[in-house]
């Protein structure tokens, strides 16, 4: 997924880090670049632009903060971190060292997602009242066995919200803004993994709107379904696809004119897509790139958070049978994943 982006003009791989020799060796040795076993020394040998992280999410925080704290700029894959106190302390370490910590969440760039987002933006759905997100990214019990730390507590501090569903989560957040109050269940219903393979929310946001929220890698069914109902129309966006339908006026206006069982009429109006950009990793840092060459904006590491503090709710409001409220306590969370951890 790297391999593309890795290769734009604009940039030189000036070192790769790998603590297993082969094939990180191999993998230096097509970009030219020198291969260290040790990531603080190729740092501090290469003083490179930014760093990529790209390793389990374990150590997301650690290699983040540590870089930052070397005065390096990071963009590290999803999910920014295990935790969201993590999460804050990488935040705190970029902001400290006026660094650039960007995030990898590269279906915000899909030409339906962005379109949405114009959209929305724009506020040609009025306030949104109501989302509904379904997503399925099947996986068999092989998947779970190409990596010990694979649907683990320790290695994935969650299961599929924390892997998978957190672009989702992403999402939801990026177009409809983060929920302020979630009640979830986070069962483990098929797989012999010890975190979740599905996950079920009920969200609502400070305006009034509700939500509802479905995952799992344990069911069949279409990749992604996510509908917004605002006050003036409504946005069905699937995998490369994307609808809108205005109201014939807006719901308050139609509540308090209409006739008692008149219906609210929808026009569809087009979407233009721009396909010149596409949802994948080279537009996460051609992004990145111009953030800090001329400090346009970039998924940082707030934005970044939002999804994982999202995730973290809905495991502590599942595992404590009650609805949780964002921000979420970090001291509560921290306990119960330790808890889940030392379980396992
Ligand atoms: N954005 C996306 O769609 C996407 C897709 C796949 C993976 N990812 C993320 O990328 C990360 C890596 O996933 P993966 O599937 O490539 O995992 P992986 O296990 O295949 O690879 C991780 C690599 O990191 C290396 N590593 C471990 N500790 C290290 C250290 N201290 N220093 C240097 N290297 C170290 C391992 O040896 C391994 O080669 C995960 O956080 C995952 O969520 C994101």
């Amino acid at each position: 997924m790297h391999q593309p982006a890795l290769q734009l003009p604009e940039l030189q791989v000036v070192g790769m880090s790998d603590i297993v020799e082969h094939p990180g060796q191999e993998r230096a040795a097509a970009f030219g670049a020198p291969f260290y076993t040790d990531y603080e020394r190729m740092v501090a040998e290469t003083q490179p632009d930014f760093v990529v992280v790209i390793v389990p999410h374990t150590i997301h925080a650690q290699v983040a903060t540590t870089c930052l704290g070397m005065g390096i700029n990071v963009l590290t894959e999803k999910p920014i971190a295990l935790e969201v106190a993590e999460a804050d302390a990488m935040i705190a370490a970029a902001k400290a060292t006026n660094k650039k910590l960007g995030v990898v969440f590269q279906h915000r760039f899909r030409p339906e997602i962005r379109a949405a987002k114009a959209i929305l933006t724009a506020g040609v759905l009025g306030n949104i009242q109501h989302v509904e997100m379904t997503a399925f990214w099947t996986r068999a019990a092989s998947y779970y066995r190409l990596g010990a730390w694979r649907g683990t507590w320790r290695g994935e501090g969650g299961g599929v919200l924390l892997n998978q569903a957190i672009h989702h989560l992403d999402l939801l957040c990026f177009l409809a803004g983060q929920p302020d109050r979630v009640y979830a269940a986070t069962p483990t219903r098929r797989h012999a993994i010890q975190t979740e393979d599905t996950a079920q929310a009920h969200l609502e946001w400070a305006n009034g709107a509700l939500g509802a929220l479905h995952t799992s890698t344990a069911e069949g069914g279409p990749s992604e379904r996510f509908q917004i109902v605002g006050t003036a129309g409504i946005l069905e966006i699937g995998d490369q696809s994307i609808r809108h339908w205005r109201f014939a006026q807006d719901i308050d206006a139609h509540i308090q004119h209409a006739e008692p069982f008149a219906r609210l009429e929808m026009i569809e109006e087009q979407v233009p897509l721009d396909a010149s950009v596409q949802g994948n990793h080279v537009a996460v840092y051609q992004q990145y790139i111009a953030a800090l060459r001329t400090g346009t904006p970039f998924t940082d590491g707030e934005q970044g958070r939002m999804a994982l503090e999202l995730a973290d709710a809905m495991i502590l409001s599942s595992q404590t049978h009650t609805a949780v409220t964002l921000p979420i306590d970090r001291a509560a969370f921290s306990a119960l994943l330790s808890r889940l951890q030392s379980q396992a």
